[in-house]
C-alpha cells in the first residue's frame, strides 16, 4: 500500500491509473477507523480495481473547536487496518496541503441543509461539500462510498455531484451497528461503559418508532412517544427527532404508503451521536 500526503502526488498517481482505464473506488474518512468504515472499504474493494482511502480530519466542517480538538486520531493504527483490507493507496494530507489558503467559497444546499444536522451545525455541510469536492479532484474516483449513517451527508454529496456534473458515482452503504444496536462511530471511543449503555437506547427509540409506524401511528404520535421514551433515559439529551422523506428530507406529516426515515441526534457524556432508521423503504 502506498501512503501519499500531497495533492499533486495522489492526483498524478490516480490520473495515470484512470487513463489506463482502471476503475477507482474512493472512501473519504476522518480516520479513527472502525467496522463501519471497513464495510465501505470492502464494498469499494469488491467493485473497483483500485481502492483509495483518505484520512483527513476536516477543520472546516466542525462548528465547535472542542469537537475538532477532541476528535479521535489514530493514523498509524488506521494504516495497519487499511493494509489488511487490501487498500492500494492511503491519502493522508496535512491541513496545510489541503488548505494552503482558507477557502472563501461557501456552499449552500438550500432547503436540504436547513433541517437536522444543517440546522444544528451551521456551516457544517458547506465544510463537508468543500472538502469532498477537493478530495474528488485530488483522487479521480470512478465511485465514492458514503455511509447511510450520515444520511443527510450522503444526499447532499449526491446533490453536489449532480449539480456540478462531477464525473463519478456516489454509492450509499447501510449502517453498521454493534451487537447492542448502537451505530458504530469514531465518537463512541469517547464514551465510558456506562455511556455506551445509555447510547444504546438511541437505537431502542428508533425501533420503537418503527413499531409505532407499522401500527399506523401518525408522525406526531410517533414523535411524542419516542421523545417521551428518550426523556426517560438518564444521561441522554436529544437534540432532534425528525420523521422525514429519505429523498427530500422534508418532514412527513402523515403516515402514508411512502418511504419514511426517522433521524435523531443527541448527546451522551458530551459526545454528539446521530442515527437513523427507515420506517418504510422505497
Ligand atoms: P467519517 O465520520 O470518518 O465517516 C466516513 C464515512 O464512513 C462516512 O461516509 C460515514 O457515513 C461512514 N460511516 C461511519 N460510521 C458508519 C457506520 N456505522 N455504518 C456505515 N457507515 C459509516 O463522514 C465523514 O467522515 C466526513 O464528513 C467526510 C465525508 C470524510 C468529509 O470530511
Amino acid at each position: 500500500m502506498q501512503v501519499l500526503n500531497l495533492p499533486v502526488e495522489i492526483f498524478d498517481h490516480t490520473w495515470s491509473l484512470k487513463i489506463q482505464g482502471k476503475s477507482i473506488g474512493f472512501v473519504p474518512t476522518m480516520g479513527a477507523l472502525h467496522e463501519g468504515h471497513f464495510h465501505l472499504i470492502k464494498r469499494a474493494r469488491e467493485e473497483n480495481e483500485i481502492v483509495v482511502v483518505s484520512i483527513f480530519v476536516n477543520p472546516l466542517q466542525f462548528n465547535r473547536d472542542e469537537d475538532f480538538n477532541n476528535y479521535p486520531r489514530s493514523v498509524d493504527q488506521d494504516l495497519v487496518h487499511l493494509r489488511k483490507l487490501g487498500v492500494d493507496v492511503a491519502y493522508v494530507p496535512s491541513e496545510r496541503a489541503m488548505y494552503p489558503e482558507l477557502p472563501q467559497i461557501k456552499l449552500d444546499f438550500g432547503l436540504m441543509e436547513q433541517v437536522m444536522e444543517g440546522e444544528f451545525r451551521p456551516g457544517h455541510f458547506s465544510g463537508v461539500g468543500v472538502v469532498v469536492a477537493k478530495l474528488f479532484n485530488h483522487c479521480n474516483p470512478t465511485r465514492a462510498y458514503f455511509g447511510l449513517k450520515d444520511l443527510q451527508q450522503y444526499l447532499l454529496v449526491k446533490r453536489l455531484v449532480s449539480d456540478l456534473s462531477l464525473p463519478l458515482d456516489i454509492v450509499g452503504v447501510p449502517i453498521v451497528r454493534e451487537e447492542s444496536g448502537l451505530a458504530m462511530s469514531s465518537r463512541n471511543q469517547r464514551l465510558s461503559q456506562e455511556g455506551k449503555r445509555i447510547a444504546r437506547t438511541i437505537y431502542q427509540g428508533l425501533i420503537l418508532a418503527r413499531q409505532l409506524w407499522e401500527d399506523k401511528s401518525s408522525s406526531d404520535e410517533t414523535n411524542q412517544t419516542v421523545n417521551a421514551f428518550y426523556r426517560e433515559q438518564k444521561g441522554l439529551s436529544m437534540e432532534y427527532v425528525q420523521i422525514v422523506s429519505p429523498n427530500t428530507l422534508r418532514p412527513l406529516e402523515n403516515n402514508k404508503l411512502e418511504p419514511a426515515v426517522i433521524c435523531v441526534a443527541g448527546y451522551v457524556e458530551g459526545v454528539r451521536l446521530i442515527d437513523n432508521l427507515y420506517l418504510r423503504q422505497d
